[in-house]
Order: structure tokens, then C-alpha cells, then sequence
């Protein structure tokens, strides 16, 4: 719902394809979703890197990282994270429009949020699935927050007793668990280079 009224959509003098060619690669959006502790930072990080040293423009937006900027005044309530979502999904949409391959690390748990994000950005939305096991997140839990959910510190914490709605359809599913996490970025790489959005290039 927009609250604003007489606003007027004005046109950019500079295109949405002018841009594309300028930057030479077809921007997207990479939909990591998965739990806390699955991987999703980690994996995105490792991406970017790949991308970046081989001269892709990229930014990553990480759950944590945002709502400690834009997103700092929402919590962990189903209604919250529905516009954590949303307000990521916008970004998103404006770096990709930008010119950028756009990676968002979000637990994103809803699928309706995640199909919402996928109409609102477009054909280049690429859902990726790190698809970790809860016991094994529970197990790795590098900031101690499932002990504390357990011992009921945190409510509404994911898997818990907060709902994770596991993508049904996703463009790239990924286990982390046993795998270097190099192989696991190769094999969102090698999506990107069999759909055409890049072409390896070797490393600058
Ligand atoms: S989302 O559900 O709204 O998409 P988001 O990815 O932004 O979540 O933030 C998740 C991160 O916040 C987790 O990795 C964890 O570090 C931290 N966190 C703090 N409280 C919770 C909670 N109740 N549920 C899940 N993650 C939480």
C-alpha cells in the first residue's frame, strides 16, 4: 500500500539496458535463505569474492549487517521480519537496477515473502537454498544463540519457535555440511555461468 499521495513516476534519461551493457555482465539478485548458523553468510561472502576478483560488480546485503543500519528498529516478530524482508527485497531490486549482482543473506523464513521478493524483482531473482539440517546448525551455533533460544533467552528464535517454510522450488539448492565452502561457492559459480548472467573470466 503506498500512503503518498500525488507522487508521479518519472522515467530515467539512463536505462535499465544501457546500464547492463555498460557493466558488461546481467545484473541478479541471489536469494540465500536457509537457518542461523546454515552457512548463508559464509557461502554469499565466499561468492562475492569469487565474483569480485574476476571484476563483477557485487554487493552483499547480510541479515545481521542490516539490522544493525536500515532495519534497526524491527524484531524478530512474524510481522518484523515480513518487512525486513520487504525492505530488503526493495533494495535489492534498486542495486540490481543499479547495474549490480545483488546478494541478500536472510533467514527469510516465509515463502510468501520470498515469492513476493521474486515478482518484485523479476526474472534474474535466483533462490538459493543452504539447505543445512537444524540439528547441524544447532551443533556448529557460532554465536551461542541456539543454547540460549533453548534455554528460552530468545523467543521467537527460527526452528525453535519460529517457523522455517523450506523453499520448494529453489534455482539452486546447496548442503554445506562436510563440504569446503569453496566447492559450494563453485557450485553457484557454475549456475551463474551455465544461465549466462557471467562468463569466467581468469582471476585479475
Ligand atoms: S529474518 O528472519 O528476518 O530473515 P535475519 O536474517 O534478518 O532474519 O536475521 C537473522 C539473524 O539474527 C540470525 O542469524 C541471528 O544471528 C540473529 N537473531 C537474533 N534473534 C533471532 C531470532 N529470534 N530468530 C532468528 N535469528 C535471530
Amino acid at each position: 500500500m503506498t500512503k503518498a499521495t500525488n507522487i508521479v513516476w518519472h522515467n530515467a534519461a539512463v536505462s535499465t539496458d544501457e546500464r547492463r551493457q555498460r557493466l558488461g555482465n546481467i545484473p541478479c539478485v541471489l536469494w540465500y535463505t536457509g537457518l542461523s548458523g546454515s552457512g548463508k553468510s559464509t557461502l554469499a561472502n565466499a561468492v562475492d569474492r569469487i565474483l569480485h576478483e574476476r571484476g563483477y560488480p557485487n554487493y552483499l546485503l547480510d541479515g545481521d549487517n542490516v539490522r544493525h543500519g536500515l532495519n534497526k528498529d524491527l524484531s524478530f516478530t512474524d510481522a518484523d521480519r515480513v518487512e525486513n524482508i520487504r525492505r530488503i527485497t526493495e533494495v535489492s531490486k534498486l542495486f540490481n537496477d543499479a547495474g549490480l549482482i545483488v546478494s541478500t543473506a536472510f533467514i527469510s523464513p516465509f515463502i510468501s515473502d520470498r515469492q513476493t521478493a521474486r515478482e518484485i524483482v523479476g526474472k534474474d531473482f535466483i533462490e538459493i537454498f543452504v539447505d543445512t539440517p537444524l540439528e547441524e546448525c544447532e551443533k556448529r551455533d557460532p554465536k551461542g544463540l541456539y543454547k540460549k533460544a533453548r534455554a528460552g533467552e530468545i523467543p521467537n528464535f527460527t526452528g525453535i519457535d519460529s517457523p522455517y517454510e523450506c523453499p520448494e522450488n529453489p534455482e539452486i539448492r546447496v548442503e554445506t555440511h562436510g563440504k569446503d565452502i569453496e566447492t559450494v561457492a563453485w557450485e553457484v559459480i557454475d549456475y551463474l555461468i551455465a544461465n549466462d548472467y557471467i562468463k569466467m573470466v581468469k582471476k585479475a
